[in-house]
């Protein structure tokens, strides 16, 4: 099963057979494991099952399209066709916009998506008022239905970042955001994403993809009061470009951060004091 993956091209192939079994089994990936080292098959419906999500899987269908689940944090957020799949890189975003909140803050997420972030910061700062934002209507659905099943508290709301929230203008302490940021033309290599991933989540706007990042980005300027801080994400190749851009904008303290694997992959930034 593996070996088919593999030679589909799918990144992580034995991982992606554990969890394509797991899941056709309806069994959680640690038991599938025990169930393995027992010598105990799977029962002929499951087997029938997991050839038609490796099937899928081949046709580089998304892993988490085909089980309907994405790890984000400590969460589990429900995902599928019409909103981007919530990346391990962007965990890092939660961390800095945590270490930036103070006791009882007000944060927003503008580009929400699921709501991986704005849900993962109500679910570790319950004492945090969080709020978020999607233009996507098919997206904002995907983050209903997460918030409803987590039950987290969470302000959540339809729109574009460039206008969101004027009521909070001047009044919010962190702005985090993981924007549309690959340039117009840059065709990503992997199917899962070029094929399954909405382009508006994708793209940009501009040959250096930092059009919408930018005007995100003076919505934060906005909404954050004097000395508050700004929390992006960023592809790797803009790890100097847009803390660049931000300087140009007026904000100060503005530092970039290295992913796990050492690539820049965000931007931190501060409101000028008044
Ligand atoms: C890269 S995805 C990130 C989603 C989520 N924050 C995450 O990290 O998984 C960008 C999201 O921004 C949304 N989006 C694009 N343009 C937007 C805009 N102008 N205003 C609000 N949301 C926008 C897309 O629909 C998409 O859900």
């Amino acid at each position: 099963m593996a070996g088919r993956l593999r030679a589909a091209g799918v990144a992580s192939p034995e991982s992606d057979a554990a969890l394509l079994l797991a899941h056709a089994w309806g069994r959680a990936a640690a038991d599938v494991r025990r169930a393995d080292l027992l010598g105990e098959t799977p029962p002929e419906p499951v087997v029938e099952r997991l050839e038609g999500l490796v099937a899928a899987r081949v046709q580089r269908i998304p892993l988490q399209h085909l089980t309907g689940r994405a790890p984000f944090r400590d969460l589990e957020l429900q995902v599928g066709p019409g909103v981007f799949v919530p990346r391990p890189e962007t965990e890092m975003l939660v961390d800095l916009a945590a270490a930036g909140l103070p006791q009882g803050g007000r944060v927003v997420d503008l580009c929400t998506g699921s709501g991986a972030i704005a849900l993962a910061l109500a679910a570790e700062r319950p004492d945090a008022v969080v709020a978020a934002v999607e233009l996507d209507p098919l997206a904002r659905a995907w983050a209903d239905r997460n918030r409803a099943t987590l039950g987290l508290d969470l302000d959540l709301r339809s729109g574009a970042a460039q206008d969101a929230f004027p009521e909070l203008e001047g009044e919010v302490d962190v702005v985090v955001s993981n924007p549309p940021y690959i340039p117009v033309g840059m065709e990503p290599v992997d199917p899962e994403v070029r094929d399954h991933d909405p382009s508006v989540a994708l793209y940009g706007g501009s040959d250096d993809g930092l059009r919408i990042p930018l005007e995100v980005a003076a919505r934060a300027r906005a909404l954050l009061r004097p000395g508050g801080l700004l929390v992006m994400e960023h592809a790797d190749v803009q790890g100097a470009t847009l803390p660049a851009q931000l300087v140009r904008q007026g904000w100060v303290e503005v530092h970039d951060h290295d992913d796990l694997t050492g690539r820049p992959r965000a931007v931190t930034a501060r409101a000028p004091q008044a």
